[in-house]
């Protein structure tokens, strides 16, 4: 079997405070050779993170460079603040700022010009997983990233699977439906980039708890997990860390 490294990515969304920040800062004490840690908490306290303890990334930044985009940010203003990696294309984001694929592709190239490491989710609303045409969504959603980045820039980005109706749902993908898509989500970055696709990091995110993250995680595929709820307490956030490790 071959091995690749873990990665536990907490994505706070907006959530946490300073005291929060400082938990982390000067409690969290997990560190694994084979497990990457990235923390990525709201855009405020980006810069307050101890980003020698684990990597921290953004949780959305602007395609564009600079200039007159009120609200926006930049990806050389979040590696400033101390970031190596971005997540893009969250489900959130695409329901509650319609960023569409295109968005998203363009999104992931900007963020590997800039040298920050895009974490690039993608994965399915209920009602696609139930009509029967899971594989040819997923394909689609994947091939349009694809498209974006071309295939020489495959090793230098994160995949995270995250079905939405797991999302802050409770409800978790089974390990063999996680599994599943997984290894199709891995074949089909093996058809473009077949030197890539057995190094390529592919997360599950999706209700993943300190006691369902080991099952998830000793997936063939399952490269580690992205995680919302359980990543704001440091103690589950350690135990799913523990649980990547071994
Ligand atoms: P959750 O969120 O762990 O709270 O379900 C996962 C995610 O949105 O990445």
């Amino acid at each position: 079997m071959i091995k690749r490294r873990a990665m536990v990515a907490g994505n706070w969304k907006m959530n946490g405070n300073q005291t929060l920040v400082n938990s982390f800062n000067q409690q969290f004490k997990f560190s694994s050779e084979n497990v990457d840690v990235v923390v990525c908490p709201p855009l405020t306290m980006l810069n307050a993170m101890d980003n020698n303890r684990f990597s921290v990334g953004a949780q959305n930044f602007s395609q564009l460079d600079e200039g007159a985009h009120t609200g926006d940010v930049s990806g050389a203003m979040l590696k400033e603040a101390g970031c190596d990696f971005v997540i893009v294309g969250h489900s959130e984001r695409r329901a509650d700022h319609n960023e569409s694929d295109e968005v998203v592709g363009s999104k992931a190239l900007k963020a590997i010009q800039t040298g920050l490491t895009p974490i690039v989710c993608f994965g399915e609303p209920l009602e696609v997983r139930e009509q029967g045409d899971l594989f040819t969504f997923l394909r689609n959603q994947i091939e349009r990233v694809i498209a974006a980045l071309g295939s020489d820039n495959l090793n230098k980005i994160v995949l995270a699977y995250e079905p939405i109706w797991a999302i802050g749902t409770g409800k978790t993908a089974s390990p063999a439906q996680a599994q599943e898509v997984h290894e199709f989500a891995r074949n089909v970055i093996r058809e473009v980039a077949p030197e890539t696709a057995d190094t390529l990091q592919i997360l599950y995110g999706g209700s993943v708890k300190g006691d369902n993250a080991a099952e998830l995680f000793a997936n063939a595929d399952v490269d580690g997990g992205l995680i919302g709820g359980a990543s704001l307490k440091l103690e589950d956030f350690t135990r799913i860390c523990e649980a990547a490790a071994n």
